[in-house]
Parts: structure tokens; sequence; C-alpha cells
């Protein structure tokens, strides 16, 4: 079972901020999954649509510019560009990003060949997550390696046939909703399964028993330690 650090190490730092990936990188994990928002074309790793929810700006994050971004903070860190971010991971574990709303998925197209080209990531090691799943099918349609993943937060239906249609690595679903008989249909059709967000050991354990392929965490040491309690 894969463990993301789920905003990075956001437990422990800031989240989505340099120093939680620091931090993710430092606990040795296996994956990172950070969000992202568009603002004036530049992209930034920023869970909320508004900014007074996580840092010291105020609005929605798709209003402000950039040059306010570079001098607001969460928790005394940063705002980093999904750049920056990408940068310091350079390969060394796999990557989700998530494409938030409000956004056009233009400057994500332009970004995504240069992952490749740039830095030291393979295409298995960048997963690409929305709840927007047209974002997914628009970089399939272009990058057809590309590794996506729609999020859902509940069930729709045919939803295992519509991520095979789209070719997609996982689904990429909330705890609220796990289902065995989705999960048992999105493996019938080759797609892995991710759950958000995970944290306690008895929830670990029983989607382990369901046949969960990941989690996404906050506390991302502990639910790898209790991962492989299970597999020992
Ligand atoms: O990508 C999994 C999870 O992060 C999706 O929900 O709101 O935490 O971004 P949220
Ligand atoms: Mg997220």
């Amino acid at each position: 079972m894969l463990v993301f650090a789920h905003r990075g190490a956001s437990g422990y730092q800031a989240e989505n901020t340099l120093a939680a990936m620091q931090m993710a990188l430092d606990l040795s994990v296996t994956a990172i999954e950070i969000d992202v928002h568009n603002v004036e074309g530049e992209l930034y790793v920023f869970h909320d649509r508004r900014l007074e929810n996580k840092s010291d700006g105020f609005g929605p994050i798709h209003l402000a510019t950039k040059a306010e971004l570079a001098q607001l903070h969460i928790l005394g860190e940063p705002i980093p560009t999904l750049w920056q971010v990408l940068e310091l991971i350079n390969g060394r574990c796999m990557v989700n990003i998530e494409l938030k709303g409000c956004f056009s998925i233009a400057p994500f197209m332009d970004l995504y060949p240069r992952i490749f080209d740039e830095l030291n990531f393979t295409y298995r090691q960048v997963l690409v997550s929305s709840f927007n799943h047209h974002y997914l099918a628009t970089l399939k349609s272009e990058y057809g390696q590309a590794y996506v993943a729609p999020l859902v937060d509940g069930v729709p239906l045919n939803l295992a046939q519509a991520a095979s249609d789209l070719n997609a690595y996982s689904i990429n679903l909330s705890i609220n909703f796990v289902n065995q008989a989705m999960i048992e249909d999105a493996h019938q059709r080759g797609v892995k399964v991710f759950v958000y967000t995970v944290d306690e050991a008895d929830d670990i354990r029983a989607l382990h028993h369901f046949g969960v392929d990941g989690i996404f965490s906050n506390y991302p040491d502990k639910a790898q330690a209790v991962v492989d309690s299970l597999v020992m």
C-alpha cells in the first residue's frame, strides 16, 4: 500500500510549503501530494480557494497577483511555486500534482513536459489528479503517456468505467465513500484506488483489508509504520 504525504508532511510543517516537502523527504516518503492553483499564469502550491483560510492574505487566490503572493506566508513559510516544489523533490519520490478549480489548464500544459525534460522525474513518478476531470482528459489528449487520477468525493455512476475510459492510473477517493464493490470494479479494469485523508491506524487496517492501493496521510511516517506492520 503506497503512502502519500498529504500536502507534504503537513502534520508536522505548514502544509504545501517547501518546509513540508523537505520534512517529507527527510522522512523518506515514497510519494508526496500537493495542490496547485493558477495565478496570472504562474502555478502555486496552495490548497484553499481563498487565501485567508490558510495564509496571511485575503480573497480568492485566483484574483491575487504574483506580486501579492510573493509577500504571503503559511505559518511563517512562503507560498511556493509548483516549479520550486518540483525542483526540490526532483525525482527523489513520486509526486501527485492535484490541479484545483478556478483554473485554466494552459499553464500546466506548458509546464508538464518540462518536468521530464529539465528535472529527474520519470512519467510514472508524476501522477496528475483533479476533481475537474476535463483537465485530465485535456492532458491525456496531448500526452497519452501521462499518469492521471480522477478525484472523487462520492461514488458517481459508472465511476470505474469512466476512469478506465480515461486510461487513468488510479481513482483517488474520499475515505467517506470507500465502497468494496467500486474497489473491485476498478481493479477488474486495471485501475488502482488511492484514498484520502487517512491518519488513523484502524482506518489504515480496514482499507488494507479492502484492497486499497494507497492512502494520503498528514503523518506519512506513522501511516507507513502501520502499513509496514500489516505486510510483514
Ligand atoms: O488528493 C487527495 C486530497 O488531497 C483531495 O482533497 O481537499 O485535501 O485537496 P483535498
Ligand atoms: Mg489535495
